[in-house]
């Protein structure tokens, strides 16, 4: 398993180049398969989780052409199967996709059941709630999700549940909809960058669609749809961990191709905090003059603080000169990092979900590891600034999620190294 090497100490100063939007990707590339002809999507970034949507797509007969420009072409012409096995589903949960798409095109579906994951238990109740008032009966056995449906007709779709809009569900309820008889009408969608993304692809492919970014999504089913050409939005999630890496490292980062109008929430944090945050139509830049100070964050859905950067804004609070609370209300168990972080020398108490993080004068570096994607990334950005030589274990969690990580970090001064490991 590799492992990455990071000397601690240097300012990051410099340009970065945003990728493509991961968690826009995974459910845009399930939905090609519901045209008539090929689709082309652009700006599709080179990381594990979206090969693993590929190996998926092309195991159910799609042909699938990748280039190194980042552009993939999916001809969804043949379909020789209907079943996502678990050797592919457990590696990404984000699989489940899916299971709305091949209800859309086929009206059946057999995919693996996503298993636990470390963030906290990650239920599915919603995606099958959504799917079966929309005609679908729904059985699982032996792990597996068995969804068939005669016939899908619109209906009205009430999809929050205890933690608020699921992302996932609503694009699963999206897909199957599109080709579904009549109007579908889905109350308590997520509103989140990535659904718009989808919502914007799928109306390219000719679907009829009203209020992304709003609550409620509108869908009046279409016979078929065809293939469309589409450049993926820039990733927010990795945009907002390079401008916690200019802050930790009181350093200045220009991210280049990325999004700033989602990503608010992290701008207005970052000021908090003391950064000098910089916005221009599609880049963002932050700089780091003086000693940061705390603040506190809770996790929400969009457009509140996104849970995927938690875990980077931890790793920022560590180095402060007060105290900051840290409440997760997406993921409650999402503190894997915390144990990590503390054997850098982080001052963190966890207290009833929340953490009380007291700010250090330095961190220093050790070896620890890796537990999640996000988790990965905070301890990266804990090693930039840790004194001394940090050793990050399990890195295989970052290539899911962030394309060129150590390359985008050593360009612009950062000391880390990949160690290959067989
Ligand atoms: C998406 O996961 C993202 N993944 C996650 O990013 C992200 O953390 C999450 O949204 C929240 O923003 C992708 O887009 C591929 P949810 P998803 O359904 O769709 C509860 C990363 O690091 N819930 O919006 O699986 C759920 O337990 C990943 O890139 C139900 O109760 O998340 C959670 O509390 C990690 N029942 C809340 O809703 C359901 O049926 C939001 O989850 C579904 C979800």
């Amino acid at each position: 398993m590799d492992k990455f090497l990071i000397w601690g100490g240097n300012k990051l100063k410099g340009e970065v180049q945003i990728s493509g939007c991961k968690n826009s990707v995974l459910p845009i590339l399930a939905a090609a398969m519901l045209g008539d002809s090929p689709s082309r999507i652009k700006g599709t970034p080179w990381l594990k989780d979206a090969d693993t949507m590929i190996l998926i797509l092309e195991s159910l007969g799609m042909k699938i052409k990748r280039s190194f420009n980042g552009e993939v072409v999916i001809d969804p012409s043949e379909l020789v199967s209907w079943e996502a096995p678990y050797d592919l589903v457990r590696k990404m949960r984000s699989s489940i996709y899916v299971l709305g798409a091949l209800l859309g095109r086929v009206g059946k579906a057999v995919v693996s059941m996503p298993g636990g994951c470390v963030i906290g238990p990650r239920p599915i109740d919603l995606h099958i709630k959504g799917l079966t008032q929309l005609g679908a009966k729904i059985i699982t056995r032996h792990g597996y999700i068995i969804a068939e449906a005669a016939k899908l007709k619109g209906s009205d779709i009430f999809l929050s549940g205890t933690f608020g809009s699921s992302v996932g569900a609503t694009a699963n309820v999206l897909l199957a909809a599109v080709k579904a008889e009549g109007t579908t009408v889905i109350e308590g969608v997520a509103c989140e960058p990535e659904i718009i993304d989808l919502v914007r692809f799928l109306r390219k492919m000719g679907a009829k669609i009203d209020g992304e970014g709003s609550p409620t999504l509108r869908i009046r089913g279409v016979k078929s749809l065809h293939g469309a050409e589409y450049t993926v939005i820039p990733d927010r999630i990795e945009a907002g961990t390079y401008m916690m890496a200019a802050a930790i490292t009181g350093g200045n980062l220009t991210l280049r191709n990325a999004a700033p109008s989602n990503l608010e929430s992290v701008t207005d944090k970052l000021r908090q905090v003391g950064a000098i945050v910089t916005l221009k139509s599609d880049s963002i830049s932050v700089k780091v003059t003086k000693k940061l100070k705390p603040a506190d964050i809770t996790t929400l859905s969009y457009p509140g603080f996104p849970t995927d950067l938690q875990a980077q804004f931890m790793a920022l609070m560590t180095i402060t000169s007060g105290s900051s609370v840290i409440v997760e209300k997406i993921y409650p168990d999402r503190f894997m990092h915390v144990g990590e972080l503390t054997r850098l020398g982080a001052n963190i108490k966890m207290d009833n979900g929340s953490a009380l993080v007291k700010g250090v004068k330095k961190l220093s570096g050790a070896p620890i590891m890796a537990s999640d994607l996000r988790a990965s990334a905070a301890l990266i950005l804990a090693g930039l600034v840790a004194e001394g030589e940090t050793t990050v274990h399990r890195v295989y969690h970052i290539d899911r999620g962030y394309e060129e990580i150590e390359e985008k970090l050593s360009q612009v001064g950062a000391k880390i190294k990949r160690v290959k490991s067989n």
